[in-house]
């Protein structure tokens, strides 16, 4: 196979809300930088995942000059509701904490940004198979992939691995020389979209005696909802009558009977589980995103990690170009963990306390009393409040 050679500043591999995001931070600092992308563009915006954001992810998305749609369509929420024994109790975000959530779906930001990426003349290779890292710590690091059928080949400065989960660039570090941290949790999320008008105006946690479920929505007239599920069921298994009536039972008649009937628009399962890395460096490759870590949904926190992962790298290869010094490059692992590991500890707590964990009677002991205490204690659920609106992104210093 003959073989392209380029060159480029950084090679962002994977485009999902970080990659992208990263590809817009470096467009508008002057920065070159070339996206590979495993899958299709169409098939990245079908990928049916987060909808609510941080003020600090919105404030970001307005500094890569992507929130004009956001702005227009996003649904501004002030209160969380959580469900439990059949009463519902809110928790005023916005009143306790000083911040809202943003409704908006990551599908919408992915598009937002694919657009940008774009309109810039950025380069982008979507269907990019079997990127591969090579002599990454030689200090001429090249990645090579195949388009096509041809063999292609980038030099760079710098590797940025936004490639998620199961993506190459993690792999591609020596295992002694990451520490990993990581819960499986024996159950899944079985997810629906629907087009029907949300009857609820606040996103609503349930804790029910049946397994958690969650009502959200993606605009007036589109609604998300989730129920717990055993790890093993298959989609398939999951008629849309089947998921409504559990999410019926779970929620409660008088909020679930409205959207009851709605044949669903997309259905998945998702896994939980808790999962990080450190450092988030080696030599010239970065990780950001779902790549170095991963949370568990139910406290909303992947997108807006993502987020933080890659505003803090935008500013350190920022300062690098400028000749500023290679110190931001040097924090940026640092930098990020202390903000991810409050996130992983509370969406292990969110999840901990909404979801039923079988056989763990000492468990649903905790669970209720945590609950309890959570409704009639002011400062519990101020905490709670503070860590769902997320925490203020550091500033450079
Ligand atoms: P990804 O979105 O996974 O993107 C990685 C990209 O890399 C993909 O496009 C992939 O195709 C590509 N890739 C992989 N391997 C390769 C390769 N070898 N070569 C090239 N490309 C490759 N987060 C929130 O903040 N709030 C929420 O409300 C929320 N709800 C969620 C609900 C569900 C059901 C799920 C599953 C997740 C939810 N999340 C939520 C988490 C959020 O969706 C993720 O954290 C987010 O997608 C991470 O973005 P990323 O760009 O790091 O990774
Ligand atoms: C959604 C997903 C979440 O994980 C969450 O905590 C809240 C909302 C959603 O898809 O709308």
């Amino acid at each position: 196979m003959t073989s392209r050679v380029t060159r480029t500043q950084v090679v962002i591999v994977g485009a999902g809300p970080a990659g992208l995001l990263l590809g817009q931070l470096l467009q508008r600092a002057s920065i070159d930088a070339i996206v590979l992308e495993r899958r299709s563009a169409g098939y990245v915006l079908g990928r049916i995942r987060a909808g609510v954001l941080e003020q600090g992810t919105v404030q970001v998305l307005e500094h890569a000059g992507v929130a004009e749609r956001l702005h227009a369509e996003g649904i501004r929420h002030d209160g969380v509701e959580i469900g439990f024994r059949g009463r519902r109790h809110r928790i005023a975000l916005h009143a306790l904490a000083g911040r809202s959530v943003t409704v908006y779906g990551q599908t919408e930001i992915t598009r937002d940004l694919m657009e940008a990426r774009a309109a810039s003349g950025a380069p982008s290779v979507y269907e990019a198979e079997d990127v591969a890292l090579h002599d990454i710590t030689s200090g001429a690091p090249r990645v090579t992939y195949v388009h096509e059928g041809e063999l292609h080949e980038i030099s760079c400065d710098f590797v940025a691995g936004c490639d998620g989960y199961h993506g190459v660039c993690r792999s591609s570090i020596p295992a002694d020389k990451l520490a990993t941290y990581e819960r499986v949790y024996p159950f899944g999320w079985l997810g629906v979209l629907a087009d029907v008008p949300p009857p609820w105006n606040e996103l609503i946690y349930a804790n029910s005696e049946r397994g958690f479920a969650l009502a959200s929505l993606r605009s007036a007239t589109r609604v998300r909802c989730y129920v717990q599920c055993p790890l093993e069921d298959r989609v398939e298994q999951w008629s849309d009558a089947r998921f409504w009536d559990e999410f019926r039972r779970r929620m409660g008649e008088g909020i679930a009977d409205a959207v009851v009937n709605a044949p669903s628009i997309e259905k998945s399962i998702a896994p939980l589980r808790s999962f990080v890395v450190e450092p988030l460096r080696y030599g010239p490759l970065f990780l950001a995103g779902d790549a170095a870590h991963i949370v568990p949904p139910t406290g909303a926190k992947g997108l807006n990690l993502a987020v933080s992962d890659v505003f803090y790298l935008h500013e350190a290869l920022r300062d690098y170009y400028r000749g500023r010094s290679e110190r931001a490059l040097d924090d940026y692992s640092v930098r990020c963990l202390r903000r991810i590991w409050r996130a992983e500890r509370f969406s292990w707590w969110m999840t901990r306390q909404l979801h039923q964990f079988p056989g763990d009677a000492f468990a649903r002991k905790m669970q209720e009393t945590e609950l309890e205490y959570l409704f009639e204690s002011e400062a519990a659920q101020k905490s709670m409040a503070e860590n769902y609106v997320g925490l203020p992104l550091e500033r450079a210093t």
